[in-house]
């Protein structure tokens, strides 16, 4: 790759990146995502989601790295954990999971001062059949979104190829959260949405950097916030399922840059 386009910005307001940023962002990413792979073996029936964070609060630390979320809009947890039909930004408690409990772990670190950010699927106990399906096709919808981030797609395309999939599959995709740009900051332009029109949106471009981050629901799409102003659940009570990446477009598609450095994203690995 030859990126000499370092600092300019297109005129959606989305940041191109240089070369060496790709180095940063892969630093940052694997971090969290280290730290995603060994959170696995904490989690388990009677375990709080409180301890979960305890654990990557001081991983974070121990690394000597920031956490992105304390102190984000007055967030007080190194993590986002949310069970069951909880859709995103579920808050660390000390409610015990129980035997069949699926959960999303969503990590941002800032290494040098580059974000990575990510978010996998969990379960405590038994994986029942219905929230396995779940978790496959979310994981599998974040890939429908990962292969269609390539120079001369738009974001449409991301969008409608995670939405088209989803919805073959009788599952919906949640409108109200997205995915982002990242980069020295937690959240850029433009907002990556997991539904849409092929062909519509800003064009991708070599040098930007961005998250996809599906939520899935095995009913309907829409969700509310709790009462705390962060926890949102399904208004329907249905499981919810989401995975992250933070990835950069390349000269001819995407690095990816917080895969599993123990090749435990996927959600199979365990089960
Ligand atoms: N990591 C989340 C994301 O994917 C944002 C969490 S913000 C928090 O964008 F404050 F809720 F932690
Ligand atoms: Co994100
Ligand atoms: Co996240």
């Amino acid at each position: 790759m030859n990126n000499n386009h370092d600092g300019r910005m297109t005129r959606e307001g989305i940041r191109i990146h240089s070369d060496a940023d790709f180095e940063g962002m892969r630093k940052a990413g694997a971090l969290a995502a280290t730290i995603l792979d060994e959170v696995a073996e904490h989690v388990f029936v009677g375990q709080t989601t409180e301890a979960l964070d305890d654990f990557i609060r001081n991983r974070v630390e121990d690394a000597g790295a920031t956490s992105a979320t304390i102190g984000y809009k007055g967030y007080q947890h190194a993590s986002c954990i949310s069970v069951n039909h909880v859709v995103c930004h579920g808050i660390p408690g000390d409610k015990k999971l129980k035997d069949g409990d699926i959960l999303n772990i969503d990590v941002t670190v800032i290494v040098d001062g580059w974000f990575g950010d990510t978010s996998r699927m969990y379960v405590a106990g038994k994986l029942s059949r219905k929230a396995e399906r779940l978790i496959q096709v979310t994981h599998d919808a974040l890939f429908k979104g990962i292969d269609a981030a390539k120079p001369g797609n738009t974001f449409g395309d991301i969008g409608h190829a995670i939405q088209s999939y989803v919805e073959a599959n009788r599952m919906s995709v949640v409108r109200d959260f997205c995915g982002h740009g990242l980069g020295r900051v937690f959240h850029a332009p433009p907002n990556v949405l997991h539904y849409g029109r092929a062909g519509t949106g800003p064009r991708l471009e070599e040098g930007m950097f961005f998250t996809i981050e599906p939520m899935v629901n095995l009913g309907r799409p829409e969700t509310k916030v709790l009462a705390d102003d962060w926890t949102a659940v399904t208004r329907d009570k249905s499981l919810s399922a989401q995975f992250e990446h933070s990835i950069g477009i390349t000269a001819d598609g995407c690095e990816v840059f917080t895969p599993s450095p123990a090749g435990r994203f996927h959600p199979t690995y365990d089960v």
